[in-house]
């Protein structure tokens, strides 16, 4: 087997390619973590996981050296990535705000409150806020229907909604607070 094609001793070089300073200072970051972590068959999974739990997302760049270490095609990593949910591509928010849209969260009005935060954080499902403190997701079910209508902001469940509260608890979050008197 080629030991290059799975991860063998790979350089990965350190000139870094063109772009800004935040650029560079990111593929510099990047390099780092994939030259220290995982090679070889099977290493493809634990290195994106790694790249992303140390950089918050996977850089465009993280593909092509995370290419170069394992000498897999780039179009396969890019692949995997877009595959499996739990990897991003695009930098991700302090806090993660998933509004429910499942049928007990619809019938009570869980449109109305992902409309309200949308209209308060000026972004739209998928998107995240400029600042990078939040990243809006929509999803089905939440497992909380009895406290519908529902989200969950990173690990925290709020139920019982209404869009005021709902507004008022990301207003909390940013400004330092925990959202949690907002929820109450
Ligand atoms: S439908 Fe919203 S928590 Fe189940």
């Amino acid at each position: 087997m080629d030991a290059r094609k799975w991860g063998g001793p790979v350089s990965l070089g350190s000139r870094p390619r063109a772009g800004t300073e935040a650029d560079m200072a990111l593929e510099a970051r990047v390099r780092e973590v994939v030259v220290s972590g995982p090679s070889g068959p099977g290493a493809l999974i634990p290195l994106l996981q790694l790249v992303q739990e140390k950089v918050g997302h996977l850089p465009r760049v993280s593909l092509s050296l995370i290419s170069e270490k394992l000498g897999l095609p780039e179009s396969r990593i890019y692949g995997v990535a877009t595959f499996y949910a739990q990897f991003h591509m695009k930098p991700r928010g302090k806090y993660v705000v998933r509004v429910c849209q499942g049928t007990a969260c619809h019938v009570r009005g869980g449109k109305t409150i992902l409309e309200a935060v949308e209209e308060q954080l000026g972004v739209k499902p998928g998107d995240t806020t400029p600042d990078l403190l939040f990243t809006l997701e929509r999803v089905a079910c939440l497992g909380a229907c009895g406290l519908a209508p529902t989200m969950i902001i990173n690990d925290d469940t709020y139920g019982r909604l209404t869009p005021v509260k709902a507004q008022k608890i990301l207003a909390s979050l940013a400004e330092g607070g925990t959202g949690t008197t907002a929820a109450s």
